[in-house]
């Protein structure tokens, strides 16, 4: 067994029915044992009481109206939380991700940190600075070693992804800015159209330590055969 983590990121996808008809299928059925599940905040306590590790999309510091806070998240002895995921950032503005950072760290959360680059940052050959831009501005002040998720913006829900050695390299640049500037041992995930067809070629990428996967993990058998590679490598 591997130790790659895979974070099922559910997003807002599937209704109550699905979700259960979602927890059935995979029932029993997880042979990788580092999933992550992060469900619609409605959904949580059904992922709970099937024994799964559960994270939350987002969490919060501070008390405000249709947010979790750090603390109600803990006191479901949840551990897990996505941090600054770019749909976040581009339909709600999202901007205090140190903070977060920082905050849920305190807490003892593991935190799952988003970062990438736009489609037009990309063909600007920008993708190296705005990575380190990012970097440099989550992960300020921060003393414990997290788990960084590399997902090209224009690669999330477009079933395009950058090429193998694109990916081995900014694995390897993320780690060594990470390390070099703050002095930190990250785990490093991609995330974008990851599913069954590219999961082979994708896992066997150097130094890369898991998956962050959305629609793709919705669909109980996709996601299981996704696993099954994941688990098998
Ligand atoms: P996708 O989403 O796998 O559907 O591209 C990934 C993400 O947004 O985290």
């Amino acid at each position: 067994m591997n130790n790659k983590i895979v974070i099922a990121n559910l997003k807002s996808y599937m209704t109550l029915g699905e979700t259960k008809n979602y927890l059935r299928m995979i029932d029993n059925k997880l042979i990788h044992n580092k999933v992550v599940f992060c469900p619609s905040n409605i959904y949580i306590p059904y992922f709970l009481e099937r024994g799964l590790t559960v994270g939350v999309q987002n969490v919060n510091y501070f008390n405000c109206t249709g947010e979790l806070t750090i603390e109600q998240v803990k006191s479901n002895n949840i551990n897990y939380c996505i941090i600054g995921h770019s749909e976040r950032k581009l339909f709600l503005n999202e901007k205090d991700i140190n903070k977060k950072i920082i905050h849920s760290l305190n807490n003892d959360l593991n935190v799952i940190i988003c970062i990438g680059e736009t489609e037009e940052e990309r063909s600007m050959f920008k993708t190296n600075s705005v990575l380190k831009r990012q970097l440099i501005n989550y992960l300020r002040d921060v003393k414990k070693d997290v788990v960084i998720a590399y997902e090209p913006i224009w690669a999330i829900g477009s079933n395009t992804i950058p090429s193998i050695s694109n990916i081995e390299d900014i694995v390897c640049y993320i780690k060594n800015i990470s390390k070099s500037m703050f002095g930190l041992d990250v785990k490093v995930l991609y995330g974008g159209s990851v599913n069954s067809s590219n999961i082979d070629s994708l896992s066997g990428i150097k130094n890369l330590d898991g998956f962050l996967i959305g629609k793709a993990s919705t669909d109980a058998n996709e996601f299981l055969k996704i696993l099954e590679v994941v688990g098998n490598q």
